[in-house]
């Protein structure tokens, strides 16, 4: 089959299509022809080698959308059944091919009506979204909720989470997003560049946050933060960040999560949740753009030097 490969941790350019063996699909594993794989930044740390992965030479990728073509029998999914993945790419290797073996935990079934490039690139951004705002934050109907970086492929998900959920929906963004993002569920939209955007959102009291640029903006949500908020941290473009005024965070009661969408305990449910909500037309991820296997090096140059509203998507 062919697969985008890396025999070494670099940049972009380490990355090559090959033809290799059709993976093997191991016990509680399904083998799928992949249809779309979705393109995020942790393709590229795994790739540097700032995060650590199986090993090399690695197949980057997270998540997939696809058809099975083999099954261990047991699963309760058949071949030809189409099915969404994600945590893949870390500890198995990942989903930028023709074929990728998937552990049962980790799929499926994606609703007939929902094409293979939206599924890919609803399944790591969704998950993550789903564990930032269920999982921890625990988020309820009517609770004002603030995405941040709300085009990015997580934020432009959790914004449409939340609206599903009840809460009232805040969210930063380039204005050149506003109008696409209110038409996802925001009822407010703020621009991250605007000088008073501390005071603009401390206005409505957000009771909880997901961020994704902790070193920019944690100070900024301890804040920002209405009483008892719950913050959730994803991202970070350096390692260290902080408050400028920790007993008023104190007082407030606010309470910090960080979290990795790897830990998800029970990736198959938060899978199976979203689809739910893709067939009922209340979640779709964007794909702005779709490239081959071999633009994967493109690909992940853009994703982390360009905007765009959505996902990235590799159909193989
Ligand atoms: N912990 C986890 O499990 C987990 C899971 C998924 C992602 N992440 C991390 O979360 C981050 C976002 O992931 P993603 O997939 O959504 O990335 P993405 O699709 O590349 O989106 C990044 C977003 O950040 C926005 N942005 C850029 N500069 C900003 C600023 N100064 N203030 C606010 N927003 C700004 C971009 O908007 P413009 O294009 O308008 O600049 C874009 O919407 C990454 O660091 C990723 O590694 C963590």
């Amino acid at each position: 089959m062919q697969a985008v490969r890396y025999h070494d941790h670099g940049g972009p350019d380490v990355l090559d299509v090959e033809e290799t063996e059709r993976p093997e699909a191991g016990a509680d594993e399904l083998l799928v022809e992949v249809r779309a794989a979705a393109v995020n930044p942790v393709d590229t740390y795994f790739r540097e080698g700032s995060y650590r992965a199986l090993g090399l030479p690695m197949v980057p990728g997270s998540d997939l959308a696809g058809v099975v073509t083999e099954t261990d029998g047991e699963s309760g999914f058949e071949v030809g059944d189409r099915v969404f993945a994600t945590g893949l790419g870390k500890a198995h290797q990942g989903t930028y091919a023709e074929y990728a073996a998937v552990p049962t935990d980790r799929l499926a079934r994606l609703p007939d009506g929902v094409d293979f490039d939206v599924g890919a690139a609803t399944a790591l951004v969704g998950v993550t979204a789903w564990r930032a705002l269920v999982d921890h934050a625990r988020l309820e109907p009517g609770e004002t909720c603030l995405i941040h970086g709300a085009s990015g492929g997580v934020g432009h998900v959790a914004v449409q989470l939340a609206a599903a959920t009840g809460a009232e929906v805040l969210a930063t963004a380039s204005p050149d997003y506003h109008d696409e993002i209110r038409d996802l569920g925001a009822s407010e939209l703020f621009d991250y560049e605007e000088a008073d955007l501390r005071e603009q959102v401390a206005a409505h009291e957000p009771t909880v946050i997901l961020d994704h640029r902790l070193d920019d903006y944690l100070s900024f949500d301890a804040e920002v933060a209405g009483f008892a908020a719950r913050v959730v941290g994803i991202g970070e473009n350096s390692k260290e960040a902080g408050f400028e005024n920790v007993s008023a965070a104190r007082a407030n009661e606010f309470s910090l999560h960080l979290m990795s969408m790897f830990n998800t305990p029970e990736m198959a449910l938060v899978l199976a949740r979203l689809a739910t909500l893709m067939e009922a037309g209340s979640l779709s991820a964007n794909v702005a753009r779709r490239y081959d296997l071999d633009e994967a090096g493109e690909a992940q140059r853009a994703v982390m030097g360009e905007s765009f509203l959505g996902k990235l998507v590799i159909e193989p």
